[in-house]
């Protein structure tokens, strides 16, 4: 039985009042969370404060986004071992608007999911398909392309020690959730993909669900076979909305 993992990527939003607030209300309702793991990821400035502020709790902390590279002349950017020494368990790799906005393609994702498991992060590795590319019936293809380029670069094994987060692009801050039935069948798409080439990974996969989970649909997406949590963005600005989709996976 696979645990479920509810991360809150909380994109460029807060402030350190705004933060300690949040933190203070999910952590008055985190100990009583059965068995599931829960996460906050947090902008760049303020993992020092979810460090001091989450350290010996149950929520874990982690980046949205991390540098290839491990130093050097990279203006701007911030590297893994970094993270690191901040006491991040998770980075976000390749979410979407990294994609889009950003430009990075698969095979930097690649190189940043390598990078992180280099020094031990969990890289939560994101996917999904535009509403275009739905509509032009190749969900199973993209997704399936963003999958092959981490295993192309690390592979399969690698996601033994990986979460992997299936977004699909149109659902994204839209208010426009996939149906249960919607993600189940891009969730089983990837694990039996990873099943062909290795049955016991797949198995053990975390595949997360994202874009407009609230309070009020996670249980019914948590209820999936293949869902095993949820990668949550603006419910996650919110304690107890983040704490109802917290309990929904326990
Ligand atoms: P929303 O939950 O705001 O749709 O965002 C989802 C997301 O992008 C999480 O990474």
């Amino acid at each position: 039985m696979r645990r479920k993992l509810v991360a809150g990527n909380w994109k460029m939003h807060g402030s350190l009042a705004q933060n300690k607030a949040l933190l203070d209300g999910v952590l008055a309702g985190v100990a009583d969370l059965g068995a599931m793991d829960c996460a906050v990821c947090v902008p760049f400035p303020y993992l020092a404060q979810a460090q001091a502020m989450l350290q010996g709790s149950k929520l874990a902390w982690g980046a949205q986004n991390m540098s290839q590279h491990e130093k050097g002349a990279f203006t701007g950017e911030v590297s893994a071992p970094m993270l690191l020494e901040f006491g991040c368990k998770y980075v976000l790799v390749g979410h979407s608007e990294r994609r889009a906005i950003y430009g990075e393609d698969d095979a930097t994702v690649a190189e940043k999911y390598v990078a992180a498991q280099k020094v031990g992060l969990t890289p939560v590795l994101c996917v999904g398909e535009t509403l275009q590319e739905r509509e032009g019936n190749i969900t199973e293809q993209v997704v399936g392309r963003q999958i092959d380029a981490v295993i192309q670069a690390a592979g399969v094994e690698s996601l033994a020690k990986a979460v992997v987060a299936y977004e699909p692009v149109w659902a994204i801050g839209t208010g426009k959730t996939a149906s249960p039935e919607q993600a189940q069948a891009v969730h089983a798409f990837i694990r039996g993909k990873i099943a062909g080439l290795n049955k016991s990974v797949a198995d053990g996969l975390v595949i997360q669900y994202g874009g407009s989970v609230k309070g009020a649909n996670a249980a019914e997406l948590f209820a999936m076979p293949d869902i095993d949590g949820g990668l949550i963005g603006g419910a996650a600005l919110d304690a107890s909305e983040f704490l109802t989709i917290c309990r929904a996976a326990a």
